[in-house]
């Protein structure tokens, strides 16, 4: 065995006995030759074996970092929802924006936050692409970029359609401030007052609130954190209650992390068709895919221009830019003019400033990084929960995106959970605030965004201890 191999292998053998934990940072190339007595070229082949192995990953200009185990499945998974059948009209709660006080806590954990860890982005970069675009503003442009927006973006995220196999045409795209208000636009173009509209069960509270806003009647359709929304039960809907419209998360929904598998999608589609409609889909991550191959949308397989895709770079790179859009088929008209009228434009800055990064080129590499470092936070935390929160507990296992969503057993109250868990530092998101009513309330959504720490995982260990105290009958957690 050569030095190097038999250094690797010392280390391999201290990370499984526990010497370094998922997350911890292996020594520096110079200490590392200091305590081993050996040359930087073989602790630099050592730490190569051991990321070739995925032991460890480099992390630039920073080390070298344990990556965390795999989890090994001890808890199942949560059960399919099963909501009440009849539509309801909305009324969400002021628990939203208590939560939405929690997360801006620097010292806090915020496992409740819809964002991730914002070092994540590139920020540096956008900032230069920021400068430089406006050094360039034509005076001019302030005005011709007026409704229909910023030309470059538009064709800029065009192309992100072609990747991913979608041709589209640049009529159909309606440029916004993020994809929230390019959902209320959707949902303004194809309902009026008093319509019901379908929506999974749970669902992201930004739903519920803009059928809460528009006077909408919501009717919760049985989702499942594997595929989502359940489509036998869609096509009942369909055929007794003749909604308005339905709005769907389709890749990595908010909260269950569900991924609807790309038939699926194209049976939605097929049965949304036939009896004609509209569908919103809002697919903010499905960029935040594991693996090599993208989910396709279910806008892909729109013939009609039934589908209304939004999504923005949120999440994926430019938080508080603010950019996104809607690819609203045969509405795009109208949708464009509802902006007209209530939002008349995007912001031209951060239009041009993500315009002039994407045309730049370092996009994909940006989003390579972040779904390796998203999959290895999400295997961290979803083995931290399975080490430490009681039997009874049940998790989602998501193939992407940054939200697992636990269930407990019925006596738990994940409203105590969050304010217990809040006055030690700690945020979750509770079951209740992805109902219009009051379900879930056994449940909770955390965020696996969160850059991998000790913090981290004591905050992990802090919840699972509130969720046993609240489970005294379950067998406590093995560690
Ligand atoms: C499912 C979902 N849709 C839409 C949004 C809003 O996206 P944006 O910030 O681009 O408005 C979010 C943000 O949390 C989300 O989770």
């Amino acid at each position: 065995m050569t030095l190097y191999e038999s250094y690797a292998r010392d280390l391999a053998e201290a990370i499984a006995a526990g010497l370094f934990r998922p997350g911890d940072r292996l020594p520096s190339i110079r200490e590392a030759c200091r305590q081993r007595g050996v040359s930087p070229a073989t602790v630099f082949k050592a730490y190569y074996l051991l990321e070739a192995d995925g032991l460890i990953r480099a992390a630039p200009r920073s080390g070298y970092y344990v990556n965390p185990r795999p989890a090994d499945r001890r808890l199942p998974e949560p059960k399919p929802s099963r909501p009440r059948a009849p539509g309801i009209s909305v009324d969400t709660q002021d628990l939203i924006y208590d939560i939405h006080a929690s997360l801006k806590q620097r010292s806090g954990v915020p496992l409740g936050s819809p964002f991730i860890d914002p070092t994540l982005f590139p920020l540096e970069r956008l900032r230069q692409s920021l400068v430089a675009a406006m050094r360039r503003l034509d005076p001019w442009r302030t005005v011709e970029d007026l409704p229909p927006g910023n030309r470059t973006l538009k064709r800029q995220v065009l192309k992100r359609y072609l990747v991913h196999g979608t041709k589209l045409d640049e009529s159909e795209i309606v440029l916004t401030h993020g994809a929230l208000p390019a959902l209320h636009l959707c949902l303004a173009a194809v309902t009026k007052p008093g319509d019901a509209v379908v929506i999974e069960s749970p669902t992201f509270y930004v739903a519920l609130q803009a059928l809460q806003r528009r006077g909408l009647k919501a009717i919760e359709v049985a989702t499942d954190c594997r595929e989502g929304i359940d489509l036998g039960r869609l096509a009942q809907v369909l055929e007794k209650r003749r909604p308005a419209a339905c709005w769907l998360m389709t890749n990595f929904q908010n909260p269950l992390g569900s991924l609807m598998p790309d038939r699926k999608k194209r049976d939605l589609v097929a049965l949304l068709t036939r009896h004609d409609v509209p569908l919103i889909e809002d697919d903010v991550y499905g960029e935040l895919y594991r693996g090599d191959t993208a989910p396709r949308s279910a806008k892909s397989f729109d013939r009609r221009g039934l589908v209304m895709h939004c999504a923005s770079f949120s999440k994926t790179l430019a938080p508080g830019y603010r950019v996104g859009w809607t690819a609203a088929g045969r509405f795009a008209e109208q949708v464009e003019r509802l902006k007209l009228m209530t939002l008349l434009t995007g912001a031209i800055p951060t239009q041009a400033a993500v315009a002039a990064y994407l045309q730049d080129g370092g996009y994909d590499p940006h989003l390579r990084r972040l779904r390796r470092s998203l999959a290895d936070q999400q295997a961290a935390v979803v083995g931290a929960v399975q080490r430490h929160f009681p039997e009874g507990t049940r998790v989602s296992l998501p193939q992407g995106g940054y939200f697992i969503w636990l269930e407990f057993e019925k006596q738990v109250d994940a409203v105590d959970l969050f304010w217990a868990a809040t006055a030690q530092g700690v945020s979750i998101a509770p079951g209740p605030m992805f109902s219009a009513r009051d379900e879930f309330r056994h449940c909770i959504r955390l965020n696996t965004g969160q850059v991998w720490s000790r913090k981290v995982e004591d905050a992990i260990v802090r919840i699972g201890r509130l969720v046993a105290r609240q489970m005294p009958r379950s067998s406590p957690s093995p560690h």
